[in-house]
């Protein structure tokens, strides 16, 4: 695991989510509320890019088959049982930094 400085936290605005990637590992980044929250941008169903889905209130749906995810805690709405990978987040000097494993670490 590893830390990355990723982009100021003023470009992205409470409510807005965004697919960066960190040596090699897609990260999806979302400001819900003021906190700003990072996973995989992989879609635990058939990996579709998350950044590429919906997301009102505290619910990312996945445009491929929409599933759904809270996007405050990663866990699944529908199905229940799905998940997304978190990584932790830091916000230092305005920058936001996420912690990131080896690309070829990732299940
Ligand atoms: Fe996301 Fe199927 S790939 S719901």
């Amino acid at each position: 695991m590893q830390w990355y400085e990723i982009m100021p936290l003023d470009d992205l605005w409470i409510g807005e989510m965004l697919g960066v990637e960190a040596e090699g590992v897609k990260v999806l980044l979302i400001n819900v509320e003021g906190t700003v929250q990072a996973y995989l941008d992989r879609c635990p169903h058939q990996a579709s890019a998350l950044s590429e889905g919906n997301f009102e209130g505290l619910t990312l749906t996945c445009v491929t088959h929409l599933w759904e995810f809270n996007v405050l805690t990663g866990r699944g709405i529908n199905p229940e049982s799905s998940k997304l990978i978190r990584f932790p987040v830091r916000i230092e000097n305005g920058m936001i930094y996420v912690e990131v494993p080896e690309a070829g670490d990732i299940a």
